[in-house]
């Protein structure tokens, strides 16, 4: 007999018919009730075993974390909590596992000892619900450009080119590592690393995407990218996934529209399609604020929150703007920011970021138009000479979840920028083709995914939105 679906049989109008079902045991009480969940749902469906019939030898080997598969007839069920049940007429363990040393207790474990056991962290009702969010998020993404006839491109992960110009990139190596090229003195010579070129693994896909965007007219990527930046935080990874939507003729309003345009569509898709998941976190991100003192405590509800988000305009704000306001600012009654801003020209850190979009504006936040030498190289030049066409969107409990820009299109100007900035002409000649022959006002931006998925799912350590994370701490699976 094939096997249905929980999720199928805990909607289904057919009752009293015999089903197959097989999943993992969550929990089982009084030698009788079985929770049992195939990660199909959050739900776990009771299967109720007849013991008088059931072997001793069966009943002990029932135990959380156990495959088993169990057939009988589908029934309403007379318990509380729950519409149908299974009346177990024949159960299989299919695998074993044992109680003593299965590490998902049926119990709740705390985020530090789940990351450990990445591997089997996903055996839990948070980290089931989180994964499936994350996979919903990921086709909703898809979903809107591909209805928008956007173009989705593939730029290489293995790049010569450092399209933030920040440095912070891993290194590609050809191994086997005895016929690596070495220098005179006997180190490894990564200039020539990669089959006699020096590369790495792309840090952003964006001036692949702009070649691809002056062809096709919009396009987007949505691929891994990677950082070597050594940072410790709850939203930062060595490894993370980014969308990065490119368009020939946008200008930077252009752009907000279509960022604003896009993360509410992907979080309204979500509610829509994963309610029972987006409802489960919601109340453990209740239960989680309970602990906490109340001013810290969160006024809305996950839930709440996203629907907000749906429902007000993204406020856009110059830098300069913002500037103001957080040189007037006090965050808390006794103290200013840790680091007090007090020239304009200097960048940003968390703490402004959250400040202007928790405590002075409330919603999420466009910065727009910041100062040419803190934003890459590749930003349009505004016509006062001293700020660029960048904008950055701020969420709530995240701070920065995109990055953009409207492009610098003049050729004289961009080559001038890259000089100033020692970036070589011949390492870009392709991503100078782009102004050279035929080109345009274009811009696009970068969604960070993982602090998209942060967002949607309530959770507060990046760490856990993302099957197996990347950081200078965690690189074990
Ligand atoms: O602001 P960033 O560095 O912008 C770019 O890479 C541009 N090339 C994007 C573009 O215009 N096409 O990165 C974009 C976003 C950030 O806003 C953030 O959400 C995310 O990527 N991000 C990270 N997410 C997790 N871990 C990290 N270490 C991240 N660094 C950036
Ligand atoms: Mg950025």
């Amino acid at each position: 007999m094939k096997h249905t679906k929980i999720k199928d049989l805990l909607t289904s109008t057919n009752t009293l018919q015999e089903v197959n079902a097989k999943g993992w045991v969550r929990t089982f009480r009084n030698n009788q009730f079985i929770a049992l969940n195939d990660g199909s749902t959050i739900n776990n469906i009771q299967c109720v075993v007849d013991f008088e019939n059931t072997s001793e030898e069966t009943l002990k080997r029932i135990t959380t974390g156990a495959a088993i598969s169990v057939t009988g007839e589908l029934i309403e069920s007379k318990g509380a909590g729950q519409k149908y049940e299974i009346q177990v007429a024949t159960l299989e363990i299919l695998g074993d596992s044992d109680a003593e040393k299965f590490p998902m207790q049926p119990k709740k474990h705390s985020l530090e000892f789940l990351r450990e056991n990445a591997h089997l962290r996903v055996r839990t009702n948070a980290f089931g619900a989180i994964m499936r969010v994350r996979s919903v998020l990921s086709f909703a993404v898809h979903n809107y450009f591909q209805q928008k006839g956007f173009v989705y491109v593939n730029t290489p992960i293995i790049t010569g080119s450092d399209a933030e110009g920040a440095g912070e990139m891993f290194k590609v190596t050809a191994l086997p590592f005895e016929n690596t090229p070495r220098t005179e003195e006997g180190k490894v010579d990564y200039k020539k690393d990669f089959f006699g070129k020096e590369t790495n693994l792309t840090v952003s896909g964006q001036l692949e995407g702009e070649t691809f965007a002056m062809a096709l007219g919009q396009i987007y990527t949505f691929g891994p990218t990677f950082r070597a930046e050594n940072s410790n935080t709850s939203r930062h990874l060595a490894e993370f996934w980014m969308i990065e939507p490119e368009v020939a003729f946008n200008d930077l309003n252009d752009n907000m529209d279509l960022a604003e345009d896009f993360i509410q569509y992907v979080i309204k898709y979500t509610l829509d399609k994963c309610s029972d998941d987006l409802k489960f976190l919601d109340s453990r991100l209740t239960e989680e604020e309970k602990s906490k003192p109340q001013a810290e405590r969160s006024e809305m509800t996950l839930l709440e929150k996203l629907n907000f988000v749906l429902s007000t305009n993204f406020k856009r704000v110059s830098y300069t703007e913002a500037i103001d306001i957080l040189r007037d600012s006090t965050p808390n009654k006794k103290k200013k920011f840790n680091y007090i801003i007090n020239e304009w020209g200097a960048d940003l850190q968390s703490e402004h970021e959250r400040y202007l979009v928790e405590k002075h504006f409330k919603c999420p936040v466009i910065l727009f138009d910041y100062p040419a030498n803190i934003k890459a190289f590749y930003m349009r030049l505004n016509e006062d000479g001293k700020t660029v066409r960048a904008m950055d969107i701020l969420f709530p409990g995240i701070g920065e979840i995109v990055g953009g820009s409207q492009r610098e299109e003049r050729y004289e100007v961009l080559v001038e920028k890259m000089k100033a900035l020692g970036i070589a002409e011949e390492e870009l000649w392709w991503y100078l083709d782009t102004r050279r022959f035929g080109s345009a006002v274009h811009s696009g931006f970068g969604l960070g995914f993982e602090r998209l998925v942060l967002f949607v799912t309530g959770m507060s350590n990046i760490r856990d939105v993302i099957p197996f994370p990347r950081t200078p701490m965690n690189a074990e699976f």
